[in-house]
């Protein structure tokens, strides 16, 4: 690929490093490698534990208008660079380009917001209640901290950790996806040109997820793991950290319920369903899995719904005009086809689509009248699937969009304002769309309930986590 930051390295220790063993990143949307990156090791994974911790001692005694400033420096190298950076990541996600724009963009804010949140980290001074003692609280980062990242957000993902533990005074090592680590090591030279000082970054490139997962969050030197991924290995890692009590966020898998009552405004409704199930193709952790549609507007809205799917544009994300691009592999492929089959079996009928395309794209799918046992009900399915099932009553909606084990997004529409105040304080979910079908902002929280997850990202809250509050004690 001809851009300055398409790098096929691994980032340890400020340097770009190479390793006798690789791995190639394939472009799903060709299926022919996109190039190759180290696969690096256990070892290779406590040398960058090592810099990180070397870099800590003098990075934790930088100034916030230090370090601010250059979060606030690598925002602008990104906004300049920021058509490499969306085609690196089309070509090794699959997302449309228009898509990977907007996502350099989603990413950005999160380096902007926090260069400038970071100024504000007060600490408390305490009325003592004893004469003779002054109580203060100071905030100080938590230390080393690991970022294991998803491939469907390659830049985003990364940011939305990377900002709020660099501005707070931690170092990071950072683990990408296996499927998508060019946009992590572009990052990271962008890091380089910024001046950010050796080991305060750090990229392990690798396939041995579970061997480097595991050395993140077991190894002592590191004081929080932040991960974002399925609820499966949230809780492997989550395990494995328990035995250092070391700090964890967890951004986990969803379900999200899209309830559609019959005093919505339907046309909007229905935009905010195109928004909410097919970015990304589907492939999002937010992504609308089960839309319950109230009985007497159930056929206008499928109806709508089918017109406005019927004009999505499927293919590689580096032509025009497309805005649906493939799944990321096979077996993400073989899941929705799985899903489809069984909603099918069940009972559901096929509205539109339904069907494989060829190699890893699927038609957009409108299933209705579908079975609460199918799997699709239960599971995110991660693709350009929308599961339709009636409801009669609010109460009804209710029960039905709570029964799940996850709780990260959730969407309703309706014009009635005491409604949406009773649906929204009812929905078991970390995030409401109220007559939105996007809720994802730099400036809010974001995380799940249930077994979504733990902790928030964004806002002041995703910077408290990177925080440890102390407490200062005067006496006379
Ligand atoms: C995710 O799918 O994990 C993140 C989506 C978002 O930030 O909007």
């Amino acid at each position: 690929m001809n851009s300055t930051l398409f790098i096929e390295k691994a980032y340890i220790d400020g340097k770009f490093v190479h390793s006798e063993k690789t791995f190639p990143v394939i472009n799903p949307a060709t299926l022919l490698p996109l190039g190759h990156v180290p696969d690096l090791t256990v070892k290779d994974c406590q040398t960058a534990i090592n810099a990180a911790e070397n870099a800590w001692k003098q990075w934790q005694k930088t100034t916030i208008g230090e370090r601010t400033t250059l979060v606030r420096k690598i925002f602008e190298l990104i906004n300049e660079y920021k058509t490499e950076l969306a085609e690196i990541m089309t070509k090794e996600c699959g997302k449309p380009l228009t898509e990977s724009l907007v996502e350099v963009d989603y990413a950005n804010s999160y380096m902007e917001w926090y260069a400038e949140e970071g100024k504000r980290t007060y600490g408390e001074t305490i009325p003592a209640l004893k004469e003779g003692t002054r109580l203060l609280t100071i905030k100080q980062g938590v230390g080393v901290v690991a970022a294991i990242t998803p491939w469907n957000f390659p830049l985003a993902m990364i940011t939305r950790k990377i900002a709020p533990a660099l501005v707070a005074g931690c170092t990071v090592i950072l683990k990408p996806a296996s499927q998508t680590p060019f946009s992590a090591i572009a990052l990271a030279r962008l890091t380089e040109i910024a001046g950010l000082p050796k080991g305060v970054l750090n990229i392990i490139t690798s396939t041995d997820s579970n061997g480097i997962g595991n050395e993140l969050a077991s190894n002592p030197a590191i004081r929080k793991i932040s991960f974002t991924g399925s609820t499966k290995v949230g809780s492997i890692l989550m395990q494995q950290a328990a035995g250092t009590i070391k700090r964890v966020s967890m951004e986990l898998g969803g379900n999200a319920p899209f309830i559609v009552f019959d005093d919505a405004d339907i046309d909007e409704a229905v935009k905010g369903a195109i928004a909410g199930k097919f970015r990304n193709a589907g492939q999002t952790c937010v992504a609308v899995n089960r839309f319950y549609v109230q009985r007497s507007i159930y056929q206008e809205f499928a109806q709508k719904l089918s017109a406005e799917v019927s004009k999505l544009r499927v293919g590689n994300g580096m032509e025009n005009n497309i805005q649906v691009g493939p799944l990321i592999n096979v077996k993400g492929l073989d899941k929705v086809k799985q899903h489809v089959a069984d909603a099918v079996e069940k009972g559901a009928k096929i509205a539109f689509g339904g069907n494989p395309i060829k190699d890893l794209f699927f038609e957009p799918t409108i299933l209705t009248d579908v079975s609460h046992d199918a799997l699709i009900a239960k599971e995110e399915t991660f693709g350009p699937v929308c599961a339709l099932f009636p409801f009669e009553t609010e109460e009804e909606a209710i029960r039905l969009a709570n029964d799940t084990p996850f709780g990260l997004a959730a969407y309703f529409y309706s014009t009635n304002i005491y409604r949406c105040q009773r649906v929204s304080e009812q929905i078991e979910s970390g995030m409401v769309g109220i007559n939105t079908g996007m809720v994802s902002n730099a400036s809010a929280p974001f995380g799940g309930v249930k077994q979504s997850g733990l902790g928030r990202e964004g806002s002041s809250h995703g910077l408290s986590e990177y925080l440890e509050v102390k407490y200062l004690c005067f006496g006379t």
